[in-house]
């Protein structure tokens, strides 16, 4: 829905896009941007010079990695943790969150699976059972959802946006309920956050993770997780040097010590300095918040609009405006769209990605008209077809 928040213009320039590409699959992967690559070799050139890495340098960067997504977040930069996958950011929440015997994790039918497994491990190890919302046919999530928030569940494991139906969940009015019960909320925003509002003082989850190589436009094999501060005190997946109190002084490293270092940072992974990756994810974060979320929210979801009401025409449906993401259009037909589909575009330049059984379309700010009308041709031959 518009917020009268002013366009982007087409951004298109930043990337390495040729002009015959229709690249409309950012939640498979989101394109690298030329400065997010100058920062990325830059760093990774910079090992070529080991003597120059001197020991604070295994924090500043990391620091101001945390910086840039505690805003995108709004949070504060203590409760941030540096993590490779959304996998690794839920294993975690699920090593800390409690649940017992007889109690239930609530996820999302179809939901993507390192949101899935973690909890139904915990499940089987504890006795409890996972609760699925099943996928409802009105498209409302978080009405589904708040159905199933019941005394028995112990933790509400969901995304913001349901990755195959494109379906966004109310995630203020969820967290409230989840308060309400006494129930913990581990998020995975991996296909929201960068592209759609997120804010922890609204929601106040107990966990957040996001992989970084999506909508947060970074490199692959990073990400962010929030933890809040009532889990600070909580374990590790990884016992590393970095985490503890004494890290900063290499040469005391043996006198080991029971006590981490502040925050969220005992949760970060082995060897989150990342010389070479975080400084283009840092970049990449930065972008984004000079952008402002909201206003990419607004660009993109007006593309898809536009796409959403041309494939409606051709037989498609897709869940209501209202109800989905703006950034995430699922297109579905009775007939049922086939699996080599994104084959067949491809051929003609046009990316974009089948996921359970919708054509899943997502656009970003370096796309313009000019790439909507292609799609809208193929799809308008697939519906003659
Ligand atoms: C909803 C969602 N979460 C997480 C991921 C990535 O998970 P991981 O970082 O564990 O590979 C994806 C990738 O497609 C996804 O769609």
């Amino acid at each position: 829905m518009a917020t009268g928040h002013p366009m982007l213009p087409c951004q298109r320039h930043l990337f390495d896009i040729p002009d015959d590409v229709a690249y409309l699959n950012c939640a498979y992967m989101s394109p690298l941007m030329k400065p997010v690559i100058d920062a990325g070799a830059a760093g990774l050139a910079r090992k070529a010079h080991p003597w120059e890495l001197t020991p604070d340098k295994f924090f500043t960067g990391s620091d101001e990695f945390r910086a840039a997504a505690a805003q995108l977040l709004d949070c504060l930069a203590d409760c941030i943790a540096i993590v490779p996958s959304a996998s690794y950011g839920m294993a975690t929440a699920a090593r800390n969150l409690p649940v017992h015997k007889g109690q239930t994790i609530l996820v999302l039918e179809e939901q993507f699976p390192s949101n899935y497994y973690p909890w139904q491990r915990l499940t089987e190890a504890v006795g409890a059972s996972l609760k699925i919302v099943p996928w409802p046919e009105s498209h409302d999530w978080t009405a589904a959802v708040l159905k199933y928030l019941t005394p028995d569940v112990a933790i509400a494991a969901l995304p913001h946006v349901q990755w195959t139906s494109g379906g966004r969940l109310d995630l203020v009015r969820i967290g409230e309920a989840c308060r309400k019960l006494g129930a913990a909320l581990a998020l995975d925003l991996t296909q929201s956050l960068g592209a759609l509002p997120f804010s922890v003082r609204d929601v106040q989850p107990d966990f957040a993770v996001a992989a970084n190589y999506k909508w947060l436009m970074g490199p692959y094999t990073t990400g962010l997780l929030y933890v809040a501060p009532k889990w600070h005190g909580g374990r590790p997946l990884e016992e590393n040097w970095i985490q503890r109190a004494n890290a900063r002084d290499f040469a005391s490293l043996i006198l080991y010590t029971e006590n981490y270092d502040a925050g969220a940072r005992r949760f970060d992974m082995g060897e989150r300095s990342n010389f070479a990756l975080l400084p283009a994810a840092t970049r990449a974060l930065k972008q984004l918040l000079e952008w402002n979320v909201t206003q990419i929210s607004e660009t993109v979801g007006a593309l898809n609009r536009q796409l959403a009401a041309a494939a409606v025409e051709l037989g498609f449906s897709s869940p209501p405006d209202e109800l989905r993401a703006p950034h995430y259009l699922c297109l579905r037909r009775k007939a049922g769209i086939p699996r080599e589909l994104p084959d067949i575009l491809a051929r003609e330049k046009v990316f974009v990605s089948v996921r359970g059984s919708s054509i899943r379309v997502t656009p970003h700010v370096y796309n313009s008209a000019e790439d909507r009308d292609p799609l809208v041709a193929s799809l308008r031959r697939i519906a003659v077809a």
